[in-house]
Order: C-alpha cells, then sequence, then structure tokens
C-alpha cells in the first residue's frame, strides 16, 4: 500500500485529534488509540474520513501495545511511517502532598507509555522507509515547573529517551524527535487549570495566560504542523512550540538562573 500512515496515543482528543485530523486531510491513514472508546468514535465522526482507524489502548499495558500495532500493521499495509506517542496525564500537586498512586501513574502513562509503544512498534517502524517516532514531551522539560515536579520529571525523561534514541535508532533509518509544547488550548489544559487552588499554576487561568511568548495560548493545530513539520524536516530533533518555548532550554545553557527567573515569573505571576 502507498498511502502513508500516522499511529497516534491519546488519539481521541486534544493534540492527538488535531495531529489526526491534520494528517488525514493530506491523505494519510491514520490510526487513533486511545482509553477513551467513546470519545475515539466521535474523533472518528468529528474527522469524517474512511482512512481513519480507532482502538482502545492503555498505553501502559505493552501486551495490548503490541497487539494495538499488530491491528493497525494490518490496516496500514504494514507500514508505520509515524508513531506519534503523545498519550499523557498531568496531575500536579506539591511532591509531598500527592499520593504515591498518582505518582506512579503519572511515570506509568508518561514515560512507560512512551518506552512501551516504541517497543512494540520497533519492527514495523524498522520496515517503513524514512519513519519517525516522535513523542510528545513539554515546556517543563526545558525548565522544571513548581507543582508540576513529577510531571516534568517524566517529560525529561521523554525529551531525554528522544535524545539516546536518535542516535540509538539511526541505524534503522528511524528519526527520533520530540515536540515540546507550552500551553495548547486542549481539554487537558482546561481541566489542569480550572481546578483553582490558589497555587501556582492551578490559578483559573487561561484568561491570564500572556498574549505573548512562550506561554501564550496556542490552538491544538499548532502542534499537528509540528509534527508535520517533523516528518518533513529530519534536521531539528527538539519541535518547541511555539517556538519562544526554546528560548529557555538556549539561556539555560550558559546562564541557569536566568532561566529559572523567568520560569518563576511566569508561574507566580500576579502574586
Ligand atoms: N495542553 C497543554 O498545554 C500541554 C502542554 C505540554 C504538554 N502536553 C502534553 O501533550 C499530550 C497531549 O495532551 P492534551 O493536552 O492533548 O491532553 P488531553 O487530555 O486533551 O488528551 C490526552 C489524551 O490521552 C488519553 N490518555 C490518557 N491516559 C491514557 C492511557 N493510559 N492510554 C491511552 N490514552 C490515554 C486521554 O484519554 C486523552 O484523550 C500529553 O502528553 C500532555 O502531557 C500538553
Amino acid at each position: 500500500m502507498n498511502t502513508k500512515a500516522i499511529f497516534i496515543t491519546g488519539g481521541a482528543g486534544g493534540m492527538g485529534l488535531a495531529t489526526g485530523q491534520r494528517f488525514a486531510e493530506a491523505g494519510w491513514r491514520v490510526g487513533l488509540f486511545d482509553l477513551d472508546a467513546a470519545a475515539l468514535a466521535a474523533a472518528k465522526a468529528a474527522i469524517g474520513s474512511e482512512a481513519v482507524m480507532t482502538g482502545v489502548l492503555d498505553v501502559t499495558d505493552p501486551d495490548a501495545f503490541s497487539e494495538a500495532v499488530k491491528l493497525f500493521s494490518a490496516w496500514s499495509g504494514d507500514r508505520m511511517d509515524i508513531l506519534f506517542n503523545n498519550a499523557g496525564i498531568a496531575p500536579g500537586g506539591l511532591l509531598e502532598e500527592m499520593s504515591v498512586a498518582t505518582i506512579r501513574a503519572v511515570i506509568d502513562v508518561n514515560v512507560f507509555g512512551v518506552i512501551h509503544g516504541i517497543r512494540a512498534a520497533l519492527p514495523i517502524l524498522k520496515r517503513t522507509d524514512n519513519a519517525l517516532c516522535i513523542s510528545t514531551s513539554s515546556s517543563v522539560a526545558t525548565f522544571g515547573h513548581a507543582m508540576r515536579a513529577v510531571y516534568t520529571a517524566s517529560k525529561f525523561a521523554v525529551k531525554g529517551l528522544t535524545e539516546a534514541l536518535s542516535l540509538e535508532l539511526e541505524q534503522y533509518d528511524i528519526r527520533t524527535a520530540d515536540v515540546l509544547p507550552g500551553c495548547i488550548d486542549t481539554p487537558m489544559l482546561r481541566t489542569e487549570t480550572a481546578k483553582g487552588s490558589g497555587r501556582p499554576f492551578e490559578l483559573s487561568m487561561l484568561d491570564r495566560l500572556p498574549k505573548t511568548g512562550a506561554y501564550r495560548l496556542m490552538p491544538a493545530s499548532a502542534i499537528a504542523d509540528a509534527v508535520w513539520a517533523a516528518y518533513h524536516n529530519s534536521d531539528p530533533i527538539h519541535f518547541y512550540v511555539p517556538e519562544e518555548v526554546g528560548d529557555t532550554d538556549r539561556v539555560k545553557a550558559t546562564d541557569i538562573q536566568a532561566a529559572r527567573s523567568e520560569i518563576k515569573d511566569f508561574l507566580f505571576r500576579g502574586r
């Protein structure tokens, strides 16, 4: 089969759905995988293309991931041009107050979910010319965010995996990249920011986001554009959305206190 195919986790909503939409419009075959069966059905209907398959998948289950890849392979003509490891959760809170169960869940979904995905998909990625393995990290992986210490750790792990695998998978001609989104308008951002416990980053903040710079509100389609750019431009490894998110990494390289102050200003602004 000549049609290119993308496998997306967390595909039922937010950035995953927007990316599915973008690639379906461009004529790709799109596999959306997610925990949420009802949202998957709605997502398929919203895209409205025959070239969309959906599958219920919990990314924390390696066997289920292998099974999902098998189903996708049978449907796509045994090709996976892009693996988009995008499923994630972002519960916040003071580290000392988070339950161990919540901490484990963040690491399970955000880190093991990506590792299981790459391991399950490696054989099909190897069989596909010019394949790309791209995962969703976060702006928190430029400088960690207060109230998001565990989430921060999970997204630094994704960024580290990307860099290491960009070396390890080169021998198979598999490219590796990640996206580092700032504030993207998705159900996750709205849920997490609406809680309003009065603590940094849980201010009911959508309307308080800065209007310019790294933390201005971006549409989910900006992530779809970044994934598209990553597939069509093999040079960068990290795709910052918006580009200004990358400024923190650049500043940090020479002046870590300056980077720390910038993040502090953002998190504690108006307090
Ligand atoms: N929205 C933002 O501002 C923002 C910023 C930086 C990074 N991110 C990251 O972007 C990714 C997508 O987030 P989003 O904003 O679109 O969130 P979202 O909550 O709108 O979508 C995430 C999807 O992942 C699915 N999911 C959760 N756990 C899963 C599991 N165990 N197995 C399979 N699917 C699962 C959910 O059902 C949901 O459909 C996440 O990795 C998130 O951490 C988001």
